[in-house]
């Protein structure tokens, strides 16, 4: 079976040149403002001016390497002129909290650990557009939140027995989601505490669902959703309230899963809601060489998960197979904790890096990135290339477009690349249609059914072309606009030097778009200070939706 083709979408704005300057580039009629950078206030306290902070004074700010967002509408209030707003903060920004950079984890003073682990997790922000058109945050809102490496977190599903009592911290806060009952579920990208290694693993690795309302149960460690190096959460809901959650590993490689819930939420009583994390069946994706895939539960006792399983280990980085190891699932607990070996006993399809999901509003298609994997060896149809230095977008759509399938038809949407690498092998010059990216990354389809991607090209001189840089060949981290039937790119927004672009949130009406500028190296924002994650709002002049 071939997904349908999507309708195409008409764009009307001018695509910005690649490039390499020190700021946020947009097309002409658009307008950036920086909303929230590291060290700003989030609860009231005093912002970073300069100097080094005590982790009591740093635990009140916005942390470091902004990511994942999402944007909630409060009751009695004009969505389209203020509401909340739930920020990832993946990583500290060492520069701003110490004289000499990020301590070494294991030498580290408590103070120091504190205020590392001060520097992740979320912030939730009470937001308004003024009169002018800017936004800004609502100092001492009631909602204005932190939610640290040094809070405490609840853990539910079965795996909770195994980790502690009270959690301390969440961290690599790396990108996120929402529930259709109006919670936000920040993901942890590492399964260990790397700024704090005294605490116990199996802390770490899970989906943390919030209730940026504070009505419903406090921050909680859903671990019925598997433990992984988790990238992102996109739902996809039918008609009667059944919903699945599709997650990535961003892992050298990683799965694809989806959590399906055992029964409907409730859209008129969150309350009823708070639960529904915690029963379900989480499932992994194998991808057919014939464009067909299907999916695989991750229960005990089935699908090879018992005693004495065989786990055949990353099959792709080498084209000696690696020896298999014995695993022992004695219970639905340890395939939870063990969710990447489970996986690969339970046969998924291991995939180059998966990074963002997202849903067609339709549920016509499901798109996810695959940003680059240049240790693979071995390919297989859904990851086509050895050597992947600049990534792919695969698309799939699942059977009768219901979050309940088992099976699913897949394609590969597009290949990263440039020309200009044609001919330096691995296929590297890629297939896009118009501006070229390497790394996607980022990728979301707003409520228009507008593809926009984001992109990550992190790792220096990775192109493949050891004359050029890969910023010479791409230039900085951007975000791109990508008609879903003609494939057209369209670069909509560069970043500053040495960034990432990641985060896409927006207000209903589409007006106002909210962009996470992650890890800058020159002295954006402010210049002459030094650089600053930072939350941008993107707007037109004109006052008209972005992109129309
Ligand atoms: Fe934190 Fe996989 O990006
Ligand atoms: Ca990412
Ligand atoms: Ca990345
Ligand atoms: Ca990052």
């Amino acid at each position: 079976p071939t997904p349908t083709p999507a309708p195409s979408y008409s764009i009307s704005f001018a695509p910005v040149a690649a490039n390499m300057n020190d700021t946020v580039t947009v097309p002409n009629g658009y307008t950036v403002d920086v909303l929230l950078k590291a060290g700003d206030s989030v609860e009231a306290g005093t912002p970073y001016s300069g100097g080094f902070p005590t982790a009591a004074v740093a635990e009140k700010w916005a942390g470091g390497n902004h990511d994942g967002m999402e944007y909630y509408e409060l009751s009695g209030t004009d969505a389209n002129g203020g509401g909340l707003l739930a920020i990832n903060f993946e990583l500290p920004d060492f520069n701003i909290l110490f004289a000499n950079g990020q301590p070494d984890p294991v030498t580290a003073t408590a103070e120091q650990r504190a205020v590392s682990l001060s520097a992740v997790g979320v912030g939730v922000v009470e937001i308004a557009k003024g009169a002018d058109g800017k936004w800004g945050v609502k100092a001492g809102s009631k909602y204005n939140k932190r939610y640290t490496g040094n809070s405490i977190y609840r853990a539910s599903g079965r795996a909770a027995g195994l980790l502690s009592t009270s959690i301390k911290g969440t961290l690599n806060n790396c990108s996120s989601g929402r529930t259709p009952w109006g919670t936000y579920l920040t993901c942890e990208e590492s399964t260990e505490n790397y700024l704090d290694p005294s605490q116990p693993e199996e802390n770490y690795g899970w989906v943390v669902e919030i209730d940026p309302y504070q009505e419903l149960d406090a921050a909680t460690k859903r671990t019925e959703l598997g433990r992984f190096d988790h990238e992102n959460t996109a739902y996809m809901a039918d008609s009667n309230s059944r919903v699945a959650f599709y997650m990535g590993h961003d892992g050298t490689p990683g799965c694809i899963y989806k959590f399906v819930c055992d029964r409907a939420f409730s859209s008129s009583n969150r309350a009823q809601n708070r639960d529904m994390l915690d029963h379900g069946t989480l499932y992994v994706a194998r991808f057919n060489a014939d464009g067909t895939g299907e999916w695989r539960a991750l229960v005990q006792g089935q699908n090879g998960l018992v005693v004495g399983a065989t786990d055949p280990g990353n099959v792709s980085q080498s084209v000696t197979p690696p020896a298999p190891v014995k695993v022992d699932f004695n219970n639905q607990a340890d395939v939870l904790i063990n969710t990447i070996s489970a996986a690969r006993v339970a046969g998924g399809t291991v995939m180059d890096r998966p990074e963002w999901i997202t849903v067609a509003p339709d549920n016509s298609a499901v798109f996810v990135t695959l940003t680059n994997n240049s240790s693979r060896r071995v390919t297989d149809a859904a990851n086509p290339r050895t050597v992947n230095r600049h990534g792919h977008i695969i698309k799939f759509k699942e059977e009768g477009n219901s979050p309940l399938a088992m099976k699913f038809s897949w394609e590969i949407f597009l290949l990263a690349g440039d020309p200009k690498l044609a001919g330096f092998g691995d296929k590297l010059e890629g297939n896009i249609n118009g501006d070229t990216f390497s790394s996607p990354d980022g990728i979301r389809i707003d409520p228009k059914g507008r593809l926009w991607v984001q992109t990550d090209h992190s790792v220096p001189g990775s192109s493949g072309d050891s004359a050029r840089t890969i910023e010479q060949i791409f230039g900085q981290n951007a975000m791109f606009y990508i008609d879903q039937a003609t494939k057209k790119s369209s670069r909509f927004l560069v970043g500053p030097k040495g960034c990432e672009i990641t985060g896409l949130a927006y207000t209903p009406d589409l007006k106002t778009f909210f962009v996470n500028i992650q890890h800058p190296t020159g002295d954006w924002p402010v210049s002459g200070q030094q650089p600053r994650s930072s939350t941008i709002v993107v707007r037109r002049t004109d006052s008209q939706p972005v992109g129309n």
